[in-house]
């Protein structure tokens, strides 16, 4: 394979750059404190994963390019780098992990306070269902999107993310047996990554065989992308992470290097790795954006 990554990314990210950013600025609010703090986390940078990932799936099921996929993937892989803000916002409270740093600034609720970050974190999370709602229904049916938005909701939910940092907090300072801590890690952080896989294929009417393949190589990324994050916590560099090292071992966190070792935990992410691309193995060059980002999720250093 060879693709450029980085070029397809310094495409893609100022659209979403530019399509966040339109999105706080119309959204009705009754606080102008409280736009500013979805804003201050939302547009604070991030690697923009989820959406990018909402377009490489589309583009594998449909072959089209991104240019000709903007208009009807765009609200969606907005939608759900809102989503992903608001778990971040809410992931670093006081009641939670209790962190300083984000993005490479002082965390939401350290600015503006408990109260407005909680705030700021439910809008983002329900406004994000209105952006979905702003997808040209002349380009996706409404039935593909009530279909995407329930996936969504599921992924989001008690039975998804939210469900899994549930998990997470119950485990700290309490060990997990190894399948215990691969259904928190694929609950807190890989149902919403694998949904962003998923969705990119609904909006262009993916078939099911292929939305099959693409749920396993989502599911395998997204416990790799974690796996990565645990590892980061430990071998990365605060200033690089843009978030505090160390927070895992702070607060008695499961994870996997606590688990099994680093070296144990870089085979484990490079086997879900090994797994997502075999799930694709059948897919054409169309593909390569969905492959190239399975390898990046090993070797990222934020
Ligand atoms: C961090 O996610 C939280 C996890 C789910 C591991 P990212 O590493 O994608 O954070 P940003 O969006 O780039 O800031
Ligand atoms: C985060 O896991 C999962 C979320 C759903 C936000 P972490 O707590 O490890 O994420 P970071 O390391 O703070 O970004
Ligand atoms: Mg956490
Ligand atoms: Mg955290
Ligand atoms: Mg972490």
């Amino acid at each position: 394979m060879n693709f450029d990554l980085e070029n397809y990314l310094k495409t893609l990210r100022p659209w979403i750059e530019k399509a966040l950013t339109h999105y706080i600025e119309t959204s009705p609010t009754q606080s102008a404190l409280l736009t500013k703090a979805m804003g201050y986390s939302l547009l604070a940078g991030g690697k923009r994963l989820r959406p990018v990932l909402v377009f490489a799936a589309a583009q594998a099921c449909s072959e089209k390019n991104p240019l000709e996929l903007k208009d009807q993937v765009l609200p969606v892989a907005c939608a759900l780098e809102m989503i992903h803000s608001y778990s971040l916002i809410h992931d670093d409270l006081p009641a939670m992990d209790n962190d300083d740093l984000r993005r490479g600034r002082p965390t939401n609720h350290k600015v503006f306070g408990e109260a407005i970050a909680i705030l700021a974190g439910d809008a983002l999370l329900t406004e994000a269902f209105a952006v979905i709602t702003q997808t040209p229904t002349d380009k996706v049916p409404a039935a593909t999107l009530v279909g995407i938005i329930s996936d969504i909701a599921d992924a989001s939910g008690g039975n998804g993310m939210a469900g899994g940092q549930i998990i997470d907090l119950e485990a700290e300072g309490n060990p997990l047996k190894p399948e215990e801590l691969e259904h928190l890690h694929r609950c807190k952080t890989g149902r919403l990554i694998a949904v962003a896989v998923t969705s990119g294929a609904r909006l262009v009417q993916a078939a099911p065989p292929l939305i099959n393949s693409l749920i396993q190589y989502g599911q395998s990324i997204g416990l790799a992308f974690q796996i990565v994050d645990d590892i980061l916590d430990i071998e990365g560099q605060t200033e690089t992470l843009g978030k505090t090292s160390g927070s895992d071992e702070a607060h008695q966190k499961s994870t996997y290097p606590a688990l099994l070792g680093l070296e144990a935990s870089k085979e484990k992410a490079r086997g879900m790795v090994d797994q997502a691309l075999a799930s694709i193995a059948h897919f054409s060059t169309a593909a390569d954006p969905l492959r190239a980002i399975a390898h990046y999720i090993i070797q990222r250093q934020s």
